[in-house]
């Protein structure tokens, strides 16, 4: 386990000792592990840091209403408006390897954006020792780790957690004095709901999983799972009213886990996945049927993408 008394001011003396003088923009995800990042690299290098949330419109409900709440102690804190241009780069792309590399390179653009406005020379990113692992041993590319283009238009990339796993870095959050919705959140994938539609990604598929993901969440806060979501993973014939309808299917997965490296499924008991059931195809008219995933990983991966 991390030692936080040691490691935070030793994380804030490198990023010191990596940015100098220069400026610097934060991606910030509203995840643990960038506001960890954001966190610390404020408190070492205060105004020269920027931070920037680009909504690629692939976010959770109400995501970035929130961030702009809890972030307001970074003064100057950017929220970026992406999401047309994500959609446009994703029409078409159904490889699950290319959407992340698209991801990856759009996000990359955005914030050489930002950081041009801000003359920033660094891009201070959360990434963590699973993602490095993972992208490292080719089993999938994180897309803030082998999701990056080759080009990348900044003196250097600053990766303040990236030796930690994801307990360690609830701990450091904590130790940080971050509010805890921040710090127990649960975790998200960088390219987020894009991997959690299986195909393409559209806006359509994209808010089925929007608000599916929240009503699983709300479902299954009391039974706290290591991650608990829903994913679009195809379509089917279904009855609706009087009529016949070609849905699309809703898969749920709530998975119990320490880092994510290996996770079981959770076994959740019939009235809750029937709550879920109901209100998923209550709520949304164009689903058809909702599954549950019972694979553990391996051989599943937690997301489907
Ligand atoms: P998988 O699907 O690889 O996920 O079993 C393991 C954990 O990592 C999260 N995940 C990501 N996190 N960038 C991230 O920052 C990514 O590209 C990414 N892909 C997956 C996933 O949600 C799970 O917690």
């Amino acid at each position: 386990m991390v030692d936080v008394d040691s490691f935070i001011p030793e994380a804030k003396a490198e990023i010191e000792d990596q940015i100098g003088d220069a400026n610097a923009i934060i991606a910030l995800s509203g995840g643990v592990d960038s506001s960890v990042a954001a966190a610390l690299a404020h408190e070492a290098i205060g105004d020269q840091l920027t931070a920037v949330y680009v909504d690629t419109g692939l976010m959770r409900k109400g995501e970035t209403e929130e961030i702009a709440e809890t972030f307001d102690f970074l003064e100057g804190l950017e929220i970026v408006h992406a999401e047309e241009r994500f959609f446009e780069e994703l029409s078409g792309v159904t490889d699950p390897e290319e959407k992340r590399h698209v991801i990856g390179e759009q996000f990359i653009r955005e914030f050489e954006r930002e950081a041009k406005e801000t003359d920033a020379k660094y891009l201070v990113q959360g990434t963590i020792y699973p993602d490095r692992i993972e992208s490292e041993g080719n089993i999938k590319s994180h897309h803030n780790v082998g999701g990056l283009p080759e080009v990348v238009d900044f003196d250097g990339i600053v990766e303040p957690v990236r030796d930690l796993y994801k307990d360690e870095v609830r701990e450091v959050a904590r130790a940080l004095g971050l509010e805890s919705v921040i710090a127990e959140r649960m975790p998200f994938p960088g390219p987020g709901l894009a991997v959690r539609v299986v195909g393409e990604v559209t806006p359509e598929k994209v808010e089925v999983a929007r608000e599916s993901c929240h009503i699983v969440e709300e479902e299954t806060a009391e039974h706290e799972p290591w991650q608990a979501f829903a994913a679009v993973i195809g379509k089917a014939t279904g009855v609706k009213g009087d009529n016949r309808v070609h849905g699309w299917v809703v898969c749920v997965r709530s998975v119990e886990s320490r880092d994510g490296m290996t996770a079981r499924a959770q076994q959740l008991d019939w009235d809750t996945l029937q709550r879920i059931q109901s209100r998923i195809t209550g709520t949304l008219d164009n689903v058809s049927r909702v599954a549950y995933d019972v694979t553990h990983k391996p051989p599943a991966t937690i997301e489907y993408e």
